[in-house]
């Protein structure tokens, strides 16, 4: 195939990885519906696929991947920095020449058989000064297909870049080369431990190898948009950041855009589209897991979603949880490691319909509702476009963004941490994002439901040392002065003693958006308290709800010893930074400590 491009910069790298990796073909993707269909067809072909009923869901194809490659891996995942100390406490570090060296063994002729795809994209709007160009090189049409969904590629990119354009170069391999006549398997990929998800901050380039699942393969999301965009932000002065966009349009028809920050599998998706419970109030979805904000023109702080379709989370998504989801992905979706039903649709837990009599499960075996095990791996996803969400906004696809009113941090708390709490400060609020912590989920390969820290949501995806990330924050609240969203942590985990969630949740946290408002509006007063503003008695709209007795006053007091070991907690995590901990931060720790023991003695 000959190349559509001139740039000779991009041919000459091309040919380097072609040599390296001796694929037996190359393929220039132009991201055209026809070639999108191509590649559905090879894979439902090479049994990677399968086609759910074109009337039940038209367009949509189901995959099941290989029991070891189902998740993201942060022990494989590194951040080569020419020096440790840049990389930072919280990041897998190796030296870049030594990595480079060992994944140069595991590249030479991996993509043997198979066919190289170069798959221009574009994180943001094409053509956005704000826009950031990625080439993918791959040898998973599975990736293709996906990538077509989650950001734009093709023709259109390679022309914005013209033939001297900056772009990050991206590698990707599922490192499974195959010998002649070999049979290939459904989900051919590498074992866990030559799975290397690699980032060379310097040089603004990304090696993966070894696994095609979501975060680790996609590599314009997590790689680009989070961890080698955040190297950028810092450099350039905005920020690369782990959250999601939404509008919220009160009664009186204000239009108010907040932009939260949870871990991975807490939440976001479900915040973006939500369908909020009280009366009047509408929220319309900008993006559901990835924010790029700068300081606007206006001096305030102005976001875009450099995405272009949801992975979300499967499991859960019912039309009570989450309504806007299941349209969204009701056609022209990828459904990976969910139950393909004996009707051929798609089931999985907690999707608030009946379990199919039978079906087979994510790991390709006979499933009914009595076998015992779950039908659909807990990080089961489905990829979809993001236009086709009933709710997205007008304006999520303007270059320019939309202004930010409300930042919202939080995390799975099952204790201490109130429902809503207000920042005090910028650099309070700095503080709070800085010691999130949260019960880890199915979204990593490892323990689950462990807490642990987990700063602005960014502990798997800041690219250099996260003491200097703090510092950015608090670099950023001085620009934005007097203009700067107000901050606010929140929690919808909390747990009573039989270990249910006290507080419904879902379209219900709609009562603790329109708090928020209440407070930009300076109609709600709050009370200040030794850890932020909690909301006064009466103010949280809990309508309608008939929470047990107890439970909002539960939800809304400070838990002295809790915090206690909260405050004790942080700071034995702000140690690991040593000198690169802000000393904004300490005196905010400090602060905490003094304020509590005050309210102590009070
Ligand atoms: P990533 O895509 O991994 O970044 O996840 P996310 O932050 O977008 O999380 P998502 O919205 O997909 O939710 C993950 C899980 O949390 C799902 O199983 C949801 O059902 C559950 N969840 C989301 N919101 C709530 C809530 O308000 N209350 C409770 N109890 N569970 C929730
Ligand atoms: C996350 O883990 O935060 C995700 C899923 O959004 S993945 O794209 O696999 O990283
Ligand atoms: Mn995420």
């Amino acid at each position: 195939m000959t190349s559509p491009t001139t740039h000779s910069r991009l041919l000459a790298w091309v040919d380097e990885v072609a040599r390296m990796t001796r694929p037996a073909a190359i393929h220039w993707c132009d991201g055209s519906q026809q070639e999108y269909d191509d590649l559905c067809a090879l894979l439902v072909k090479n049994g990677t696929f399968a086609k759910l009923d074109p009337v039940k869901r038209p367009g949509c194809f189901i995959a099941r991947s290989h029991a070891s490659d189902v998740a993201r891996v942060e022990d494989r995942t590194y951040i080569a920095a020419k020096s440790k100390d840049e990389a930072g406490p919280t990041n897998n570090w190796i030296d870049p020449d030594a990595l480079k060296a060992t994944m140069k063994g595991l590249y030479d002729g991996c993509m043997a058989g198979r066919t190289m795809y170069v798959i221009p994209f574009s994180m943001g709007p094409v053509g956005s000064p704000f826009s950031k160009i990625g080439i993918e090189l791959t040898d998973s049409p599975y990736v293709v297909v996906n990538m077509r969904i989650m950001a734009r590629i093709g023709s259109a990119v390679l022309k914005a870049l013209g033939d001297q354009g900056e772009y990050v170069p991206c590698i990707h391999s599922i490192g499974s080369p195959l010998k002649p006549g070999e049979k290939d398997s459904t989900w051919p990929c590498a074992p866990i431990e030559k799975k290397y998800i690699a980032h060379f901050p310097e040089e603004r380039t990304i090696w993966s190898y070894g696994s095609g699942y979501g975060g680790n393969a996609l590599l314009g999301k997590k790689c680009l948009a989070l961890r080698i965009a955040s190297v950028q932000a810092r450099d350039e002065g905005w920020m690369a950041e782990h959250m999601l966009i939404l509008a919220l349009t009160s009664p009186e028809k204000k239009t108010y855009y907040v932009a939260a920050a949870f871990p991975s599998a807490c939440g976001k998706t479900n915040l973006a589209m939500m369908q909020p419970t009280l009366p009047g109030w509408t929220v319309r979805t900008l993006g559901d897991d990835i924010a790029w904000m700068r300081v606007g023109p206006d001096g305030r702080l102005w976001a875009v979603n450099p995405e272009a379709g949801f992975f979300g989370v499967a499991p859960g998504t019912s039309k009570k949880s989450n309504p806007h989801a299941l349209t969204t992905c009701e056609k022209n979706t990828i459904f990976t490691n969910v139950v393909h039903t004996a009707d051929n649709d798609v089931w999985w837990e907690d999707m608030g319909i009946a379990a199919p009599a039978k079906g087979i499960d994510w790991e390709g075996k006979e499933w009914t509702p009595e076998c015992g095990r779950k039908g659909a791996h807990a990080n089961a996803r489905f990829t979809a476009p993001a236009s086709q969400c009933p709710v997205i906004d007008p304006k999520w696809e303007d270059p320019a963004g939309v202004p930010i009113s409300a930042i919202l941090f939080g995390g799975r708390r099952p204790g201490t941490i109130p429902l809503v709490n207000e920042a005090l400060s910028w650099e309070h609020g700095v503080f709070m994002g800085s010691s999130t912590g949260s019960e880890t989920t199915a979204a990593n390969i490892g323990a689950v439901g462990v807490i642990r820290r987990d700063p602005f949501a960014m502990l798997p995806f800041c690219g250099y040392n996260m003491g200097d990330y703090f510092n950015h924050w608090l670099k950023m609240g001085q620009k934005l002065g007097a203009k700067a969203p107000k901050i606010f942590f929140v929690n919808w985990f909390r747990r009573d003693a039989a270990g249910k969630f006290m507080w419904p949740g879902y379209g219900d946290n709609s009562r603790v958006l329109k708090y928020v408002v209440e407070r930009i509006e300076g109609k709600a007063q709050g009370v200040k308290t030794a850890i932020g503003v909690l909301p006064k008695a009466g103010e949280l709209d809990v309508s309608g709800l008939n929470l047990p007795a107890g439970t909002l006053d539960e939800l809304t007091k400070v838990d002295a010893d809790g915090w206690k070991a909260e405050t004790a907690g942080v700071a034995e995590f702000y140690a690991k930074f040593g000198s690169r901990l802000p000393s904004a931060l300490s005196a905010e720790l400090k602060g905490l400590e003094q304020r509590l023991t005050k309210a102590a003695k009070a």
